[in-house]
């Protein structure tokens, strides 16, 4: 079956489960995920409607994005405080949204500890003082009273979220945070009670749930998500995770243990796999974890890219329950769209969303139209339908083309695509080509198949000029959406390639290659690394002062490691002005001053791009989308061609 099929209702991850004080309608939840659409520290009408659309969308438990627990914790004005009485209303409206659709609800329990992520200034707290990989910030070390003030902190937070409706909490022990700088050995050196061995490391988290226990209902659920392997020297490995585990399942029973990995350090490559990884990457760390659960229901996560393979590893006993963020931001309406035999749109795993979060912005997704701005779509479905035989032309069959046909189809406009080339998808189709990108071609696929289902025809390898377009009817709409062009500029003394061209015509290349890097992004690092792999000699220049400024920190990472594994050499600050005997020369964007890079053969230009020439003639209305109308990332071009589709009627042709 291929990826992000529908699957029987009848699988087992979509059946009830039942467990103690847990109670499922299914056994997919949607894990914490932070959305940037809290305000002033407190929910937000949007931060509601982002969670009642999953809810509603069939999850099976829905976890909260990391909540504060004490003021030593406050990364920033968008995450919400669970340690403030007074923001117990905006979360009881929080809880009624998601019961309202008859789901359970657990607000995540979260102290950064010295990973100050956003707010450094914040005076950062931890169990000793060994400085952080990630922010740099060299904590405080905690005194056994202020252990105890956080320790405290976390009950009362789980005490207002009680009040507040919610059915339980998930304690955040994984990725580096706090609960697990108390659990490694690699972070906590303390000789007192809470520090040395695995049972007084364990300590901190076992007295939290203890206190949480006190706190709190009877039947209020606590969860704890821990990293089961570090993947960082000296730091906790599976062996060290099974140990307390067991101690925990022995002296303070949770209702699931939520398996993750990795930390905020070079491990972070791993905590959000990106679409290099293979699906479910660590699902062995939760088959290692339910060994010696006892019975604890154990959640597996991390890239498992279906309910299908959701239920494989239930199946298969890796685990009891699944978790998983960004297919839900891919598709708010996961769990239904199974149900109703339909294909959720599948997440590509570029990690978009992550860069959004971490550069301060609201939550998005490259082609999902809701996520984010979940008030607003709504808003748009309840407008208007077309009336009846209006007509729209769209030409060109790239991201913003197929989105315009996709929606205008829905809205119940007749819809005709014509695109020049022999496949839809334009530039992000165009990248699946590239080795290690391949997924994204998923995204299109799927937009191209949702098109075609609305009743768009999708015309390709038709090209449209100005005659052909001054016959169409003057009351059509006319979406112009194609595309944009690289700009490749010969460098004095040496004939420049595309990337596109360069990938094309790379059997035939001659080395050394330099690639001139104005965008920033995966394709350029991912062709460089293909050509390396391929036994060119190959350097990347960039105006820059570092690579990769357009990926996400946490597949930067990746990226970097390729590069270098791969023997790619990165030059910075440098822009090439001229190629002298066959060497390179290129001027310090700075300073000013020139030096010579070394021999070179091949010139590509990895873009910049430019609008590509509309082909509607003077005289006929037309909306210009997408690159076409101003070069931008996919989910910005795929953003205004939804928005021009949904409103569509405000415009007259
Ligand atoms: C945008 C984004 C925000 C996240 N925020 C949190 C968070 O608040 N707490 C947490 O424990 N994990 C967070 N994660 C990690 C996810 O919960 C999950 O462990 C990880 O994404 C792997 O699952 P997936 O492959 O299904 O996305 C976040 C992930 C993403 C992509
Ligand atoms: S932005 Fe990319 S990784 Fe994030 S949900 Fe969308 S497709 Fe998936």
């Amino acid at each position: 079956m291929p990826q992000g099929a529908a699957v029987p209702t009848t699988s087992v991850a979509l059946s009830p489960y039942s467990h103690g004080r847990l109670s499922l309608p299914n056994r997919i939840a949607f894990l914490a995920t932070v959305n940037n659409l809290g305000r002033n520290r407190a929910i937000t009408p949007e931060l509601v409607a982002f969670y009642e659309e999953r809810a509603r969308g069939g999850a099976g438990l829905v976890i909260t994005e990391g909540l504060s627990v004490h003021p030593t914790s406050v990364p920033n004005g968008t995450v919400p405080l669970a340690f403030d009485k007074e923001l117990v209303p905006g979360f009881a409206r929080l809880a009624d949204a998601v019961h309202a659709n008859d789901r359970p609800i657990v607000g995540q329990l979260w102290h950064v500890g010295r990973q100050a992520l956003w707010n450094p200034g914040m005076q950062p707290w931890s169990p000793s003082p060994g400085r952080d990989p990630y922010s740099g910030s060299t904590p405080h070390a905690m005194t056994d009273a202020e252990v105890l003030e956080v320790m405290d902190g976390f009950a009362q937070s789980a005490r207002n979220l009680a009040d507040a409706g919610f059915d339980g909490v998930e304690i955040h022990g994984a990725h580096g945070y706090l609960v697990t700088q108390f659990l490694s050995p690699s972070s906590n050196q303390r000789q007192d009670r809470w520090g040395g061995s695995t049972t007084d490391r364990s300590r901190f988290v076992v007295e939290i749930i203890n206190a949480i226990r006190e706190r709190c209902p009877d039947d209020f659920v606590v969860g704890l998500k821990l990293t089961a392997h570090e993947y960082v020297d000296g730091g906790i490995d599976l062996e060290e995770a099974q140990a307390i585990v067991s101690r925990i399942v022995e002296t303070a029973p949770v209702e699931y243990l939520g398996v993750s990995q990795a930390n905020f350090s070079p491990s972070l490559e791993y905590h959000v796999p990106d679409l290099s990884f293979d699906d479910v990457p660590f699902a062995h760390l939760a088959a290692g974890v339910r060994e010696v659960a006892a019975g604890t229901p154990v959640m597996a996560m991390a890239k498992v890219p279906d309910v299908e393979t959701g239920s494989d590893l239930i199946e298969r006993g890796v685990a009891d329950l699944v978790g998983m963020s960004r297919a839900w931001l891919s598709d708010p309406h996961l769990v239904r769209r199974v149900e109703r035999g339909e294909t959720p749109r599948p997440c590509t795993y570029c990690n978009t969303c992550w860069h959004y979060i971490h550069t301060g912005r609201p939550v998005t997704c490259i082609y999902a139209p809701e996520t984010g701005r979940e008030l607003e779509a709504r808003d748009e479905e309840a407008s208007p339908a077309a009336s009846e035989g209006r007509r729209v032309r769209v030409i060109g069959a790239g991201l913003a083309g197929l989105e315009t046909a996709r929606v205008a189809s829905r809205r119940g406009y007749e819809v005709d695509v014509y695109e020049e080339s022999s496949q839809a998808g334009g530039r992000l189709a165009r990248e699946a080509d590239i080795p290690g990108r391949e997924r994204m071609g998923l995204a299109t696929q799927w937009l191209q198949k949702a098109a075609v289902r609305e009743g768009a025809r999708v015309h390709l390898g038709e090209q449209v000029d100005a005659e052909v377009i001054r016959e169409w009817n003057a009351d059509d709409h006319v979406v112009v959406a194609v595309g944009a062009q690289p700009v490749v500029d010969d460098l004095d003394g040496a004939a420049a390639y595309s990337l596109a061209d360069a990938w094309e015509t790379r059997a035939e290349l001659g080395g050394p290659v330099v690639i001139v890097d104005e965008m920033e992004d995966d394709p350029t690092y991912a062709v460089a690394i293909s050509l390396a792999n391929d036994g060119h000699e190959v350097a990347v220049v960039t105006r820059r002062d570092a690579v990769a400024r357009n990926v996400a920190y946490v597949s930067r990472i990746g990226v970097l490691r390729r590069l270098d594994e791969a023997g790619v050499v990165l030059h910075t600050q440098l822009l090439p002005v001229r190629v002298d005997d066959g060497v390179l020369v290129a001027r310090h964007v700075f300073s000013g001053k020139e030096r010579r890079l070394g021999p070179v053969k091949t010139i590509v230009r990895a873009g910049p791009l430019a609008a590509a020439r509309s082909p509607v003639p003077p005289g006929v209305d037309a909306v210009v989308v997408g690159d076409a109308s101003a070069p931008r990332p996919y989910e910005a071009v795929f953003r205004e061609a939804h928005t021009v589709a949904a409103h569509l009627d405000r415009i007259q042709p």
